[in-house]
């Protein structure tokens, strides 16, 4: 902050940080195909199970974070996703469907960079929680619409449960919340810069597992 304390709020930071990478993400090959329905079911339940990998990383360290001065007010049991994501994915594939679940890569990567925070570093774990929870609130709902148009499933029903947040009947407010929360978060400059960078890392680990989906399911000209 600078000594008239007009410093910008590190919720507007982040974001703004992020924003090129987040256009690219949206304009991902993998992303508009899927979007554009132009790829089958079965790539949208290849998604599906790489975000299992991605948010059972973020929600196992929920009880160890709990208590943490920086990441604990951020574990917030109605964003927790992976029960919905295990009913989307009992849909999409079976009862069996955990037995044939594999993780891409990147998502091994990605997952394991989570876990990795989680344990050393809380603020870190942050960066990921926000990338993840508030685009899901966000953007996340227009893919669940497309999704529902697309392949037919029932409107927030089984499939797409995930982008449904039961617990959360106003996102708009939830997300001023949560920016609040990032404004909050204690941590001096150089911090919050590491913070931003490691949102950045997010990021790109979300279009590395876009690049991976994509290479699996190219559109057959
Ligand atoms: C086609 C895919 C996507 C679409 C259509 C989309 C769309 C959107 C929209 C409309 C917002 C609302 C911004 C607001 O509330 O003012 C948003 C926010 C956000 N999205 Fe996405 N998004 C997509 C993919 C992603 C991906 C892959 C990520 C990262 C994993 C992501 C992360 C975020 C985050 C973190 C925010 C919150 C920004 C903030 O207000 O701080 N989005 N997105």
């Amino acid at each position: 902050m600078d000594a008239r304390g007009t410093a910008t709020p590190f919720s507007t930071l982040i974001r703004t940080a992020s924003h090129q990478q987040h256009t690219e993400a949206e304009n991902s090959t993998f992303m508009s195909d899927l979007l554009g329905g132009r790829l089958g079911m079965d790539a949208y339940a290849r998604y599906t199970e790489q975000l299992w990998f991605v948010y059972r990383a973020l929600e196992d360290a929920a009880d160890a974070l709990r208590d943490d001065p920086v990441a604990g007010p951020f574990i917030q049991p109605e964003l927790f996703r992976t029960p919905e994501l295990e009913r989307d994915l009992a849909h999409l594939r079976g009862a069996g469907w955990r037995a044939a679940l594999t993780p891409l890569p990147a998502t091994a990567a990605y997952a394991a960079r989570v876990e990795e925070c989680a344990r050393t570093w809380p603020a870190g774990y942050v960066a990921h929680h926000y990338t993840r929870y508030l685009g899901d609130l966000s953007g996340g709902q227009i893919i669940r619409d497309k999704a529902e148009r697309t392949w037919g499933f029932a409107r927030k029903g089984d499939g797409v449960r995930f982008y449904v947040f039961e617990q959360i009947p106003n996102p708009a407010a939830f997300k001023r919340g949560y920016r609040e929360l990032l404004d909050r978060v204690e941590a001096d400059d150089l911090e919050k810069q590491r913070i931003v960078d490691e949102c950045r890392r997010a990021f790109d680990f979300n279009g590395a597992v876009f690049r991976e989906l994509g290479a699996e399911f190219p559109l057959s000209a």
